[in-house]
């Protein structure tokens, strides 16, 4: 009897750019920094919502409309979406997959981002703009896990209920909304700072 493999979860990661990314990451960096500085708003939700950290989620939710920095890492993006929806075998016939929301986070030391899921869109990711090394990667849940009754321990080595995939500046990861994923607390006393976004179909 053959065993299958079936209902693959599929993520995407790589490099936005090859050769010279930094000084397009660097503007991105500055604008994050900017953007907290200048968005009161979003500090006072970050102060309810995201505690010791920033983000723009609340506020200013849409900076790919806002700013040409933004709307070129919109752009970047574009061609990875792209291998990522013909991967997951998607049919966009007639039907377009646009960026619906992308906002910055901010992690100074000890900021946790708790298990969540973006239940309204259809592709979400992240892109890393300053990665603190020893700061922590995004941990992805099996979407499986809540139907783990009474399986018996794992062997080492085996699956595991969870998958951290390292952050690096310049790079991203794709995966599909449904994906549970968390950012354990950083250590680091450098920020950890990202930018997330959601795509939707239309
Ligand atoms: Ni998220």
């Amino acid at each position: 009897m053959p065993t299958y493999r079936l209902f693959p979860t599929l993520v995407h990661s790589a490099r936005l750019q090859s050769g010279r990314w930094r000084a397009f990451n660097n503007q991105l960096l500055r604008e994050c920094l900017q953007l907290r500085d200048d968005d009161e708003a979003g500090r006072r939700w970050s102060a309810r919502n995201y505690p010791g950290g920033y983000t723009s989620y609340g506020s200013a939710s849409r900076m790919h409309r806002v700013s040409p920095t933004f709307a070129a890492l919109e752009k970047k993006l574009a061609p990875h979406v792209k291998t990522f929806v013909r991967a997951l075998g998607y049919d966009m016939t007639g039907r377009r997959l646009e960026m619906t929301d992308c906002w910055v986070n901010i992690m100074p030391r000890q900021v946790v981002h708790g298990l969540h899921l973006h239940p309204l869109s259809t592709i979400s990711g992240t892109y890393y703009v300053q990665t603190p090394k020893g700061c922590p990667g995004i941990k992805l849940e099996d979407p499986r896990l809540d139907r783990f009754m009474a399986a018996p321990p794992r062997k080492v080595g085996a699956a595991r209920p969870w998958v951290v995939l390292p952050a690096q500046a310049g790079s991203f990861v794709l995966f599909e909304s449904w994906l549970r994923h968390e950012v354990a607390p950083n250590p680091q006393r450098e920020e950890r700072i990202s930018i997330s976004f959601n795509y939707g179909w239309f």
